[in-house]
């Protein structure tokens, strides 16, 4: 089961995303969980129409509280008012440009889990972080500080997405980067969510039809989290299925141990 979707920020209107989830769709095999986060005034409409069985929604981020004097946010109660079962957490637009810091993270984790939606979590070092040699450190502390020692853990996805790799004008992200930050997050999961279970673990950061193959073919990615390179109908069927073409030729056995990931299929 491979994990692949797309976060389209603060961009596109209602109809752009309603015809884009329509038009993906016949696209999507069978066997890959896909995804969709598009901002919240299409998040209503997405969710109340006929959408393709296929794709799951996603909100971009959530409020910790169930309600209450928050001007401008969104809870998770009204998240599960709409059906939606997945919320992206700790983007690192949120963690840097609206200082969302790890403990905020860590109670809108307890939130989603309260409210039993799926959490995407996002972590990723600097490029000040990684030029002092801390993208270990980082990344154990950004999910130590979200998920260590709660009673309840929500269903589960974490995203690796090096934060001088996001966005236009960012670098690209080479294997080795790619595998280290991988590791620490496979490693540090490993360590402190219990019981033991199998969070699928996806890499994101410039991802495109040029680069995915080499990420997607790597030993610890389980799927794609694509920003830019997946906002149109063509760009996101490419990209996903060039990843799948590598994944089909060279690890066989992800598609055999597939039924571990039943239960983190969207
Ligand atoms: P990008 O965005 O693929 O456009 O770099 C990735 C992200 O923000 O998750």
């Amino acid at each position: 089961m491979f994990f692949f979707g797309t976060n389209l920020k603060m961009h596109g209107t209602v109809a752009e995303h309603m015809a884009f989830i329509q038009k993906i769709a016949p696209d999507i095999p069978r066997d890959v969980n896909a995804f969709v986060i598009p901002p919240y005034t299409s998040l209503f409409p997405l969710s109340q129409g006929e959408k393709p069985v296929q794709i799951c929604l996603g909100a971009q981020n959530m409020h910790w509280a169930d309600e209450g004097a928050y001007t401008g946010e969104i809870s998770p109660t009204m998240l599960s008012d709409l059906g939606i079962g997945l919320v992206m957490l700790g983007h690192a637009e949120r963690r840097y440009k609206f200082s969302e810091s790890d403990f905020v993270i860590r109670k809108k984790v307890i939130a989603a889990a309260k409210h039993n939606l799926c959490v995407l979590l996002c972590v990723g070092e600097t490029a000040e972080e990684k030029n002092a040699g801390l993208t270990e450190i980082v990344l154990e502390h950004q999910l130590r500080v979200a998920l260590d020692g709660l009673s309840s853990l929500p269903k589960l996805l974490v995203a690796y997405e090096p934060v001088w790799a996001i966005g236009e004008g960012s670098t690209e992200a080479g294997v080795d980067d790619v595998t280290r930050g991988m590791k620490a997050v496979h490693d540090t999961i490993r360590r402190c969510v219990k019981p033991q279970s199998k969070v699928p673990i996806l890499y994101g950061g410039s991802v495109n039809a040029q680069n995915c193959t080499q990420y997607a073919g790597l030993e610890l990615v389980d799927g794609l989290f694509v920003g830019r390179a997946a906002w149109t109908v063509s760009g996101f069927t490419t990209v996903l299925q060039q990843a799948l073409s590598i994944r089909n030729s060279t690890k066989p056995e992800h598609l055999i141990s597939g039924g571990d990931l039943n239960e983190t299929a969207l």
